[in-house]
């Protein structure tokens, strides 16, 4: 018999990724042969374009096999310097660039490097599930702010300056934003901005969606920072170029942070995939057409989704300006009943759909929202019509 053993207290702390769980879930009952629609996806449901492919391709033929450098290959960041400037404006050398396994990876070796036990780090709610896990795995506690939903989910600053104390070292922002497709005015982003200068607070912005942009222009959270503040940007190849898989994303920052999130990385993960930088430094220097079509796509389908929605009783959903998500506010039917339940929340609602329609969506209670779900419009216009009409079916037998 082995000894018993026990697992470390952070297990118990962390949540598990429910989003993922319910991707799990969509597709074991595909397995099963049953008719799923699936709007809980959040990548796109693209291939990734043929250039990028054929770049990974050659890599994999010349030998391109082994290990990198710790902060990723001297091309991939210089890629990445000569993308800042062009599409960001913003000058960076490439040892301020950190390669790492995907966006998530940056984000969370951001949190390991600056945060600690006593330390307090703003998130805002609704919030995508990993900021809060990211705060509570460096040990720091995470300080939910609200939004203003009427203001593309901008912070609710008298929410924010009723939670200032001396523990805060940090913020998280996401613009645009998982869940909400939400996209800050650059008018918010400079009002955080000012008060991080006054508190002092390091700034982690996650840009990741910064290409799916509906209406108007992004701005690069560092682009508005005329305070000094010190802003960490994080962005992602995932979702621009449809590379979810390939698990490429990058920082760009201060020089000590970024050496200090290396450092860890280096001792967990070495680098990134040798064969994932090589496509990445394609993608970022190769044409972007297949950017502007995938996008195109995203808003025709975004003002499907919309137009669908208005047809649902009692339905109230910001126009999302950005990402692939809308989160529709479902609270008038929150409290109704089926015929052997009662729907209390979010996650009772979101479990009707899946067993009575068949949909499978994500409920805002996971991203700190009641009453909200996510629906992400990252399928093709066929299935968002048929998945809509089966949640408004549905719907309509709750009493
Ligand atoms: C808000 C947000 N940040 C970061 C990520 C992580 O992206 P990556 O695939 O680069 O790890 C995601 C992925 O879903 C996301 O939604």
């Amino acid at each position: 018999m082995p000894h018993p053993f026990s697992l470390a207290d952070r297990v118990d702390r962390v949540k598990p990724s429910f989003t993922l769980e319910m991707t799990s879930k969509a597709a074991e009952l595909r397995a099963q042969g049953i008719d799923i629609v699936n709007f809980s996806v959040g990548e796109p449901d693209f291939n990734t374009p043929e250039n990028i492919r054929t770049a990974a391709k050659k890599a994999m033929d010349d030998g391109f096999t082994k290990y990198t450098s710790g902060a990723g290959m001297i091309d991939l960041r210089e890629a990445i310097c000569t993308k800042l400037k062009r599409e960001n404006n913003l000058e960076y050398s490439t040892n301020q660039i950190l390669v790492s396994n995907g966006e998530k990876q940056s984000l969370y070796l951001a949190c390991q490097a600056l945060f600690q036990s006593g330390d307090q780090v703003i998130v805002f709610s609704p919030y995508w599930v990993s900021f809060p896990e990211f705060v509570t795995l460096s040990e720091a506690e995470p300080i939910i702010v609200s939004t203003n939903p009427e203001k593309q989910f901008e912070p609710d600053f008298d929410d924010l300056e009723s939670k200032i104390s001396e523990k805060i070292k940090g913020v998280i922002i996401n613009s645009p934003s998982n869940p909400t497709g939400g996209v800050w005015s650059n008018e918010a982003v400079d009002k955080l901005l000012k008060l991080a200068s006054e508190n002092g607070w390091i700034v982690i912005s996650d840009e990741c969606y910064e290409r799916l942009i509906f209406d108007g222009d992004f701005t690069s959270t560092q682009t508005l920072n005329k305070y000094n503040v010190e802003v960490l940007t994080c962005m992602s190849l995932s979702k621009t170029y449809a590379m979810t898989g390939w698990r490429i994303g990058y920082s760009a920052g201060n020089e000590t942070i970024i050496k200090a999130m290396s450092k860890i990385q280096g001792q967990a993960t070495s680098c990134a995939n040798s064969i994932g930088q090589k496509a990445a430094t394609e993608a970022l220097n190769g044409d972007q057409s297949a950017v502007v079509v995938m996008r195109e796509t995203f808003q025709r389908r975004r003002d499907l989704i919309l137009g669908l929605l208005k047809d649902i009783p009692h339905v109230t959903c910001v126009e999302p300006k950005g990402a692939f998500y809308v989160f529709p506010d479902f609270s008038h039917y929150l409290g109704m009943k089926t015929e052997l339940k009662s729907i209390h929340d979010s996650f009772d609602l979101c479990d009707y759909l899946l067993e009575t329609a068949r949909v499978v969506t994500v409920p805002g209670d996971g991203f700190g929202a009641q009453g909200h779900i996510r629906i992400s419009f990252a399928t093709d216009s066929d299935t968002i019509k048929d998945g809509m009409e089966r949640i408004k079916t549905a719907l309509q037998k709750l009493n």
